[in-house]
């Protein structure tokens, strides 16, 4: 495809780049977590059933709104539906939001893996326990702005690149180089005594609560609200990035295909990386008599506590797989970073365009990484809530939801409302006001039309269905509301 917007080397570079996209941070410490929390394979299967029923299908109809309209997101939703065009300005609204913390956790990312190589090289020297490690950093503002800072900067020279030139290009040796890492902690994992254990918390269900992990298993509604904005969050829908790589991918290209393709990836690299932190983090935590319940396996102390405790615990080997760990959780973060950029920055370059003007994409990047450094900056200095910075929670509206931390606030408006609401608003409108054949013949014109029944049911039915549900599941989860008891 050529035209002056730029486009997809090749089909594959286009899908290492969309699965880049949706494997990052949520898979490494949301799935594992959230599904050994919420009943093993319970939650799996729930989660299962989404991805195929509401994921794909909104998977294919973001990719096909992208590519009919060769537009990114604003664009997209303006040339589609008079009714709906605001719906585009919420879907470049919560990438910037979400950014304000992504990057924020990049550079720790980044930090961590200086920390390990540091380790390394000066073998012998006095070496910190994670939680102390954590603990410094938070509370050093002027060391955790300065990291995110410089992962910015990273995915700065990536964006200005462009498609093929930057994103691709990073994805196509980043995404094999993260899934051989992979492979090599979960082999370090699995062999640790105990790990048995995490395999059992993640696998088996009941077994979080027969073992001590967690008091109660959490009702149904609760599972599927988690299920839901976890799959969204990790598939990175309604946030306009699947509607801006669509607007750079060749017509002759078969979405239905494509879409199942990120779909299944991403949700078998959330399962390995499951495999790769939970048992270990389990195994040294039974090595060092620490009781189940106080094992933390998910969020930032997964990452930054227990681990870096994992690999401290293997001795003088530790802080190799430390570096190739950190290493793997920073190119799942850059790759899909770059792709929240690239959603901002394509809505500049399409305005530009529709002025009739050539927009500078590396003065738009630079702009954008410059404005996202701003909302960071805050987020970094709040070091999750460890400076005393003012909040807009609890203490504020006496709402019990999250924890009184910049970060929270953000993932909460990003994350628990922005991109529910946007899927709801898009099925609405792709379902009821344009009807699902626009889509379907943009979907045909690079795939067969065996697809035609199931993507009209789902998207006029069970999408609207399913998002009204994780929408109210996410607002209980933060409000505290208590509506599912
Ligand atoms: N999918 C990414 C993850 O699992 O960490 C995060 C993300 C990227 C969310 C892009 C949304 C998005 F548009």
């Amino acid at each position: 495809m050529a035209n002056e917007r730029g486009s997809w080397g090749s089909n594959i570079g286009f899908l290492l780049a969309a699965i880049g996209s949706a494997v990052g941070l949520g898979n490494i410490w949301g799935f594992p977590y959230k599904m050994g929390k919420s009943g093993g394979f319970t939650f799996l299967l729930i989660y299962l059933l989404l991805a195929v029923f509401v994921g794909f299908v909104i998977m294919m109809g973001e990719l096909a709104m992208g590519r009919k309209t060769g537009k990114g997101t604003v664009g997209a939703y303006h040339a589609l539906s008079k009714k709906f065009k605001w719906v585009g300005w919420l879907a470049v609204f919560s990438p910037f939001v979400i950014m304000s913390f992504y990057s924020v956790l990049g550079g720790y990312c980044i930090e961590y893996m200086a920390l390990n190589l540091s380790n390394l090289a000066f073998a012998g020297a006095e070496i910190k326990t994670g939680s102390d490690l954590f603990g410094a950093m938070l509370t050093n503002p002027f060391g955790c702005v300065a990291f995110t800072l410089l992962f910015l900067i990273i995915c700065y020279l990536i964006n200005r690149g462009g498609v093929s030139g930057g994103i691709e290009k990073f994805n196509k040796v980043g995404m094999p180089a993260l899934f051989v890492m992979l492979v090599i902690i979960i082999i370090r994992s699995l062999t640790l005594p105990g790990a048995m254990e995490g395999l059992k918390f993640m696998f088996v269900p009941g077994y979080a609560v027969k073992a001590g992990f967690i008091a109660a298993e959490p009702n149904f509604a609760t599972v599927l609200a988690t299920a839901g904005g976890q799959m969204f969050f990790s598939l990175s829908l309604a946030m306009g990035v699947m509607i801006t790589y669509g607007s750079y991918l060749d017509k002759k290209e078969d979405l239905v295909k494509n879409s199942a393709v990120i779909v299944v990836a991403d949700t078998v690299v959330a399962t390995m990386a499951g495999i790769a932190v939970i048992p270990a983090a389990v195994a040294n935590g039974i090595q060092n008599g620490i009781p189940l319940n106080e094992i933390k396996l998910g969020g930032p102390s997964l990452l930054f506590v227990t681990l870096q405790d994992v690999f401290q615990a293997m001795g003088t080997i530790g802080p190799l797989f430390g570096v190739i760990f950190y290493l793997l959780v920073l190119i799942a973060a850059i790759s899909s970073a770059i792709s929240l950029v690239e959603v901002v920055a394509t809505f500049f370059m399409d305005r530009a365009a529709a002025k009739g003007q050539e927009g500078n994409r590396h003065r738009i990047v630079l702009l954008v990484c410059l404005a996202i450094m701003v909302e960071a900056a805050l987020v970094a200095v709040d070091g999750l809530g460890s400076n005393g910075i003012w909040v807009p929670g609890q203490a504020t509206f006496g709402i019990h939801g999250w924890n009184d931390c910049w970060l929270d606030f953000m993932d909460m408006m990003s994350e628990g409302i922005a991109m529910p609401l946007g899927a709801l608003l898009m099925s609405i409108m792709v379902g009821w006001e344009i009807k699902p054949k626009t889509l379907l013949d943009e979907i045909h014109s690079g795939a067969s039309s065996k697809i035609d029944g199931f993507f009209a049911f789902c998207i006029k039915f069970i999408v609207p269905l399913g998002m009204v549900l994780i929408l109210l599941g996410q607002i209980n989860d933060f409000f505290g509301l208590g509506i599912f008891g």
